[in-house]
This record gives C-alpha cells, sequence and structure tokens, in this order.
C-alpha cells in the first residue's frame, strides 16, 4: 500500500472548511434507488468509498454523474435492472450493504453479498436482515448472499435489539416504499442516521421523530421526485482537524460545520485544557501550553464517537499524566496503539481499554502502519505532534475517508505528502 509522509510540525493555525459527510452521503446515495426520477446532490466528497457506492449503484443500472470538485453528484435510478450488487464491491466497502432496504422495497427482491468482518471488528449484519424479516420478507442465506423476498412490504413494529447505524438506515429505506405505518425501536440517533430521514423526507416521505430513538415512517406507493440535495457536513473529518490544531498546541477553526454534532468531543476537549469556542457553523479551538490527561469510553450516538477514538488518543499520549480510552463499539480498533507504542508513546492495551501515561514531546517520526482509515488518520496527528518524519503506510485509507488532506494540512501550516510508492521495507499488497 502506499504511503504519507508526515513531517513533525510546531503550532498549527488557520481554518479549514469541512468536506460532505462521508457517512450520511453513502446510504443517501443508496436511497436514491427508492426513486425512479432523477436526484442532484450537493456537498458530496469525492472520496474513494463514494466512487465505490456510485459503482454499485451503476452496476444496477443507475446512471450517475460526479461527485465534481464543486461536490455535485447526479444519480438516476430510473431504469435500474438488476437488484444484486457484485462481490468485488460489497467486498472492498461494506457500507453497501445498506442497498439491501430500499432494492427489496422498491423491486420486491434483493441479492446483496455478505460482506464480512474487517479490520475493526466483526461486523455482522443481523440486525439488518431482522428488520427486513419484521417488515415482512422472506430472508435466506445462499452461497454468501442475503436473499431477500417480499411482494410488498408491510408497516410494522420493527425492534432493533442494539441501535445499529446501518440496520437503522436499511429498516428506514425499506419501511419508505413498505404497506403504512413502520414505528422502528432503538434506532440509531447518529447525525448520519437523521439525515437519511430528512433525506426520505425531502423525498415526500413523511416521518416522525427524526434523531430520536423510535422513529415512525408512513411508508409510499413510490417515490416519483426530481429534487435537490445537500448533504450534511463531515462530523468526524471537522474534528479530526480540531484534534490536530489542539494538539499541536495551535490555535484555529474548522468552518462549515453543525457544532451540535460533535458535543461529546468538545466537551472531552476542554477536560484536556483545550480552549474551544462554538460559532453559528464552525468551532475554535486553542490548544493549552500542556494538555490535561482525561478518560474516554466510546458509545452511540450522543456518547463519545468510535470514529474519533484514534485520534483522541494520539492526544492522550502527549498530555501530562494517566488516561484511560474504552473502546466499546468495535472490538478491535485498537490497532493504532502498538504503532504509537513504536513512536515513544507508553500505552498497555488489555480487554479493549488502554491505559495511556501521557508525556509531552513523547512521539518522534518512525515508519508506521495503519490498518483502518481512523487509525490512518490518527497516525497522521502523531506525525504532526513528533519530531522528525513518519512514514504511515495506509494511503489507500486515508483516501476512502478524508478529501483534500495534505491541502487541508498545509493551509493550517502542516506537512502531509502523500507517496503512491509503499513504504520501504513493506511488500506492494
Ligand atoms: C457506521 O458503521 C459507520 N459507517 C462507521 O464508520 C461507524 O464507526 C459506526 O457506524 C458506528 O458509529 C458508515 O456509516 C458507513 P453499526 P455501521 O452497525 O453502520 C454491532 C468510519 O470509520 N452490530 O452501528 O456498520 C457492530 O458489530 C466507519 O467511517 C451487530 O452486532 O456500524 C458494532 O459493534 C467505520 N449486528 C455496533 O453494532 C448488526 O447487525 C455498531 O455498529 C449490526 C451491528
Amino acid at each position: 500500500m502506499a504511503s504519507i509522509i508526515v513531517r513533525g510540525c510546531g503550532p498549527l493555525q488557520g481554518t479549514v472548511s469541512a468536506s460532505g459527510s462521508k457517512n450520511a452521503a453513502l446510504p443517501i446515495i443508496a436511497a436514491c434507488l427508492l426513486n425512479d426520477r432523477p436526484v442532484h446532490l450537493h456537498n458530496v466528497p469525492a472520496l474513494e468509498d463514494v466512487r465505490i457506492m456510485r459503482e454499485v449503484l451503476s452496476s444496477l443500472g443507475a446512471r450517475c454523474s460526479g461527485p465534481d470538485e464543486h461536490g455535485r453528484m447526479s444519480i438516476d435510478c430510473a431504469a435500474i435492472s438488476r437488484t444484486d450488487p457484485p462481490y468485488e464491491l460489497v467486498n472492498r466497502m461494506r457500507a453497501s450493504f445498506v442497498t439491501l432496504g430500499p432494492l427489496l422495497a422498491r423491486f420486491g427482491h434483493a441479492e446483496v453479498p455478505l460482506p464480512g468482518g474487517c479490520q475493526i471488528g466483526a461486523r455482522p449484519v443481523g440486525e439488518h436482515t431482522a428488520a427486513m424479516k419484521a417488515l415482512g420478507a422472506e430472508i435466506t442465506q445462499e452461497a454468501g448472499q442475503i436473499v431477500a423476498r417480499a411482494e410488498r412490504l408491510q408497516g410494522a413494529e420493527v425492534f432493533l435489539s442494539i441501535a445499529s447505524v446501518g440496520a437503522t438506515q436499511n429498516a428506514l429505506m425499506a419501511a419508505a416504499l413498505a404497506e403504512g405505518r413502520s414505528v422502528i425501536h432503538n434506532a440509531a440517533r447518529e447525525p448520519e442516521v437523521a439525515e437519511v430521514c430528512s433525506f426520505l423526507a425531502a423525498m415526500g416521505v413523511e416521518i416522525e421523530g427524526i434523531g430520536t430513538s423510535i422513529i415512525t415512517v408512513h411508508g409510499q406507493g413510490g417515490i416519483s421526485r426530481e429534487l435537490e440535495y445537500s448533504v450534511i457536513p463531515d462530523r468526524i473529518e471537522a474534528g479530526t482537524y480540531l484534534l490536530a490544531i489542539a494538539g499541536s498546541g495551535g490555535s484555529g477553526s474548522v468552518a462549515n460545520i453543525i457544532p451540535a454534532h460533535l458535543e461529546a468531543l468538545t466537551s472531552k476537549m476542554r477536560e484536556m485544557g483545550i480552549t474551544v469556542e462554538e460559532g453559528r457553523d464552525s468551532i475554535s479551538v486553542s490548544g493549552p501550553p500542556e494538555l490535561l490527561p482525561t478518560d474516554i469510553r466510546t458509545a452511540a450516538h450522543p456518547g463519545f464517537p468510535t470514529d474519533l477514538q484514534p485520534q483522541f488518543s494520539v492526544l492522550l499520549t502527549i498530555a501530562n499524566g494517566v488516561s484511560q480510552v474504552s473502546e466499546t463499539v468495535f472490538e478491535r480498533r485498537m490497532g493504532h496503539f502498538p504503532e504509537l507504542t513504536r513512536m515513544g508513546a507508553t500505552v498497555k492495551t488489555a480487554n479493549g481499554t488502554a491505559v495511556i501515561q501521557g508525556r509531552p514531546g513523547c512521539l518522534s517520526g518512525v515508519q508506521v502502519d495503519a490498518f483502518d482509515l481512523r487509525g490512518a488518520a490518527a497516525m497522521v496527528l502523531a506525525g504532526l505532534f513528533a519530531e522528525g518524519e513518519t512514514v504511515i503506510s495506509g494511503l489507500d485509507f486515508i483516501r476512502r475517508g478524508y478529501e483534500h488532506l495534505p491541502e487541508k494540512f498545509a493551509s493550517l501550516g502542516g506537512s502531509v505528502r502523500f507517496s503512491d510508492e509503499p513504504a520501504i521495507g513493506q511488500s506492494a499488497q
């Protein structure tokens, strides 16, 4: 895998603008499958994951263009000819499993390959299929695929045993074309779920309880509405830059965000002695001379997001004192800790918990590996805070989730460079 080269820097200063949310754009693109008229999206980030989702829809017969450099993307699902996304694409990106609900709801049939586990955990899909069953679908597993059939889905009470983001999104999209009223209980409350509700509402679906754990959807006979829709900003990307600025001891802002989406992060940043000021659509931070230790425990929204745990952990390694990180969402999302140890951090991990003996200035640049998207972002932050140069193998991960990363860091005064050469001593994969 190609690498990211980061030079340790002084305090980062300036303003960056957040891109559109990857994790909202992906299910919204899938939700276009419900509509037989074109949808014109704005603020879609030009990322590898978005390109994969576009390929998934194109493989089913959708006509897609973009996203272009202005974040515009158009999707026309008038002539869908297949309901079986190919394994090669679903395997490359788990999020494509959210095509199950809309394909089943509109065409009465969907065959979606089981996506399998990944570096951060097992990631089962039982909640997705249970929700489809509750809406009246017949579900079987055949040759590694989930096969779902229903002449017409029926509105129902859907009880999720885990407040899964993807399962809630799949259930919402399926319920949008079910006959009658569906109530999703224990729905995930992440902003990216509320955003799918808002998009369905913009397509004419009546929804109550948006942003809460009980969502009521009044199913439609069909959706046939050409529309424009702008995707919310990426709270995880924004949080990554806020942590980079504050951890470097600098001061600056992230613009084009919804500050309320970042409250779990900003309250923990304040506990570390970081000054945080919220504007209407921006947050400014200023790093203290010395970061204070604190504890975090990841949880479903509005708890501390697992997608910011690796990046936050890096700041704890350079805080003055002992901190604890408990990862409760993805059992294997701890791969960055051994790499941080190689850079000079003192961390002990056991059973999903890391105890960090923070020490200001402890990190120095070496060659490290990243194992997933947020772990790669964490290593970039560690490289910026370290003495010397850090070479991170894991560029493909960053390309999946961070738009214009080198340019955005350059505008803050940081040096992050992409190299398509594999890191020395690393075999090509
Ligand atoms: C979404 O994944 C995000 N992905 C993830 O972001 C994010 O980390 C995660 O939500 C949690 O916030 C997208 O939106 C594309 P879940 P998702 O189903 O929907 C368990 C990133 O870095 N579970 O809410 O797959 C599961 O194993 C990515 O951008 C079941 O047990 O997450 C996990 O422990 C990575 N059975 C927990 O629920 C199920 O059927 C939460 O997973 C489904 C999930």
